[in-house]
């Protein structure tokens, strides 16, 4: 690797490796879930997480390189956390409540790398590469913050049970 345009390519394969493990893994989390909110919401994501790999197949194609060849560790090991997790033995609202955690954690994740990757099309002049993946960076955004609005309407709920 030496220039900044082989750490781009480098970068959308390893983004292209998370997409793939993550279309692979949601199904498994919207099954744990016990809300239907939470169930939902991750569905809705899986949907969206999709056509992030898509984008990242077009993005390949106009760079006139293979999308796979690169394994995305660091989503392995998230995933890897989060059915760990999903093992254990526990009430419903503490599953639910760590399986959230362990989405966001995910989101993150993404969003620092598409952060990057946007970043890095725009100084590499690849105007239009950087609007696509700024549009997933976005949902990745919107995925993160319902993530929260779930989160908080649990806790909500279970403050309300706790006084009746
Ligand atoms: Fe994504
Ligand atoms: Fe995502």
């Amino acid at each position: 690797m030496k220039t900044l345009e082989d750490l781009f390519e480098h970068q959308i394969k390893d983004l292209y490796s998370a997409e793939d493990q993550l279309v692979k893994a949601l199904p498994k989390m919207a099954q744990k879930a016990k809300t239907e909110k939470l169930k939902n919401a991750i569905e809705k994501h899986l949907e969206q997480t999709k056509e992030h790999r898509n984008r990242i197949e077009k993005i390949c194609d106009e760079l006139d390189i293979k999308p796979q060849g690169e394994k995305c560790l660091a989503m392995k090991g998230l995933l890897e956390e989060a059915e760990h997790f999903m093992k254990d033995d526990m009430d419903d609202d503490v599953l639910d409540a760590g399986i959230i955690a362990e989405a966001q954690r995910i989101e993150h994740y993404e969003i620092s790398a598409y952060g990057t990757a946007t970043r890095f099309a725009k100084e590499l002049g690849h105007g239009d590469i950087a609007s696509t993946l700024h549009s997933t960076l976005t949902e990745e955004y919107e995925a993160d913050e319902s993530l929260t609005e779930i989160a908080e309407s649990r806790v909500n709920e279970k403050a309300k049970s706790n006084a009746d």
